[in-house]
């Protein structure tokens, strides 16, 4: 099958094209909201990896979902910039004005197509829903060449009825039809299946590429994207890290892994360099604040760490008795003993270079001096060091409150005590607190210095390297008013951590205060 899309390409039968939704379907789950710097760091590393199209937002959404979706698009170089738009005029037009800055831009609209969508949320008949597909495709196409249509909740809709809309979008001129699988319900058979019969079925089907979007809620996310693509499907809709509402979507990196290590059963091309993906991986958690699990396929911790006995005599003999794949084609670097505090800016500058982090000069000169005290404090300083500190310097830049000092008494007496200082806007505030614990006390310092109602929802602690002296990266989820933000802070003191991640949430939620109705319009 070849098919041509908007641009004059044809796809060819093997090669399938990325499509990445952190920005947009992960960035919709709750707590993972990331600021407008935040989402160009992502969009340009997705852009230099190779993923061919990057859904950069839902324009209508709020102002700083547009700014972000036009910034994005005037920035990117390859990737075709899609914007998400609900089946509703000014949803499109807005997706339109967002993505008209980018060389190669998209409208990615959609519509519920299931019985149980229809009558509960959108109380629209079948026929209805068939002119809406009609009306929206075409306005889409006035706009862009390139108009990527959704069936939400494709899984759970009648086939017959489904063919009937796939056919109405491509009349009307969509380029790719999108089939998700939006509450995460199908099995690989059925999903392989309804493309299947899709592809069969609905005339002119050949005119446009097909894509599966699916989420997680049994697992089975990445399963059902690989079946999609034996049915006849060439776009794969995923996220770094799997990212994404409920249980997320399928993981890009184990999409692109799937496919590179099972070349014999999986007989497809794309274009993602891999080397990237750890970096991703550890950029998304950064700025989301979601932790990747110790044990994640790809990108945890451990994916690629032998330690029963049995395996690492294998894998002395030949690393290939246990390793399906090598750690450096994910772009895993071995640990090793950086620097020390001789180590001066240049040396500190090609280390960040060889861990793939290219900062700006005020950032630089930030992390340059943060990574002195940290040499100062630790007897050893590593990788996973220079990127913990490196990470939450990105993640920190241009924040509104700034944490200066920490002194905390602690210990069997109680209550304890935090004497903290913050910078607001340039101005410095000192205030002591009392607690129960050393972590209350703080987090009552914060507050007394910058009154707000936020509940905290998430503390987390981990150790970034081995040994009593390791830097500890806090995670800190607070939520306000039905919002939510994720902030990290690593130090080798735990409270300073702990004071740098709730203070980095804190800004989160503050800077998010003018996006109204961000919630309301969620999409699935
Ligand atoms: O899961 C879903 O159905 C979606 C659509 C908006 C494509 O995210
Ligand atoms: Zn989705």
């Amino acid at each position: 099958m070849t098919a041509e899309s908007n641009n004059g390409a044809v796809a060819a039968s093997d090669e399938i094209r990325i499509f990445d939704t952190t920005l947009r379907d992960g960035e919709q789950s709750p707590g993972a909201s990331m600021t407008l710097e935040e989402k160009l760091q992502v969009a340009e590393i997705l852009d230099d990896m190779g993923v061919d199209i990057i859904e950069a937002g839902f324009p209508i959404a709020s102002n700083g979902d547009f700014e972000a979706v036009c910034e994005i698009a005037k920035r990117t170089r390859r990737s075709v910039i899609a914007g998400l738009a609900r089946a509703i005029h000014a949803d499109i037009d807005r997706a339109g004005e967002a993505v008209r800055h980018a060389e190669r831009g998209r409208i990615h609209t959609f519509v519920s197509t299931s019985p149980i969508h229809l009558q509960h949320q959108m109380n629209k008949t079948q026929e209805q829903v068939l002119d809406i597909i009609t009306d929206t495709v075409t306005r889409s196409r006035n706009l862009i060449d390139d108009v990527e249509w959704s069936a939400m909740d494709a899984t759970r809709t009648p086939i017959e009825y489904l063919c009937r809309c796939v056919e109405a979008a491509i009349r009307a001129g969509a380029t790719t039809i999108n089939l998700p699988d939006t509450v995460g319900y199908a099995t690989p058979e059925e999903y392989r299946a309804m493309f299947e019969t899709i592809r069969d079925r609905v005339p002119d089907a050949d005119k446009a590429i097909f894509s599966v979007h699916c989420h997680d809620d049994l697992g089975l996310a990445v399963a059902n994207s690989l079946a999609g693509v034996a049915g006849g499907a060439r776009q794969i809709e995923c996220t770094i890290n799997g990212l994404g509402e409920r249980a997320g979507n399928a993981a890009l990196e184990e999409i692109v892994m799937a496919v590179r290590t099972r070349g014999d059963v999986l007989p497809y091309s794309c274009n993602v360099d891999p080397k990237y993906l750890t970096r991703a991986s550890k950029l998304v958690s950064a700025v989301s604040g979601f932790p990747v699990q110790y044990n994640k396929a790809i990108v945890g911790k451990n994916a690629f760490a032998h330690e029963s006995g049995i395996h690492q005599d294998g894998m002395l003999k030949n690393s290939e008795t246990y390793e399906i794949m090598r750690p450096e084609d994910v772009g895993v670097k071995s640990t090793s003993l950086v620097m020390g505090k001789h180590s001066g800016r240049h040396a500190f500058r090609d280390k960040l270079k060889e861990l793939g982090y290219e900062v700006g000069d005020n950032a630089f000169q930030d992390a340059f001096r943060r990574f002195k005290e940290l040499a100062d404090r630790k007897k050893h300083v590593y990788d996973e060091d220079i990127e913990a500190l490196i990470e939450t310097e990105i993640a920190t830049q241009g924040e509104q409150i700034k944490v200066i000092a920490l002194t905390v008494i602690a210990g069997t007496g109680g209550p304890q005590k935090a004497i903290l200082t913050m910078d607001i806007d340039g101005r410095h505030e000192t205030r002591e607190a009392t607690g129960d614990g050393p972590v209350d006390a703080t987090f009552n310092a914060i507050k007394d210095i910058v009154p707000h109602d936020a509940t905290l929802s998430l503390y987390q602690v981990h150790a970034v390297t081995e040994g009593t002296d390791a830097q500890a990266e806090v995670s800190v989820r607070l939520e306000a008013d039905g919002r939510m933000a994720t902030g990290k802070g690593a130090d080798t003191d735990t409270l300073v951590a702990s004071a740098r991640a709730y203070v980095s949430a804190l800004n989160k939620l503050l800077a998010r205060q003018n996006r109204p109705g961000h919630q309301e319009l969620r999409a699935v």
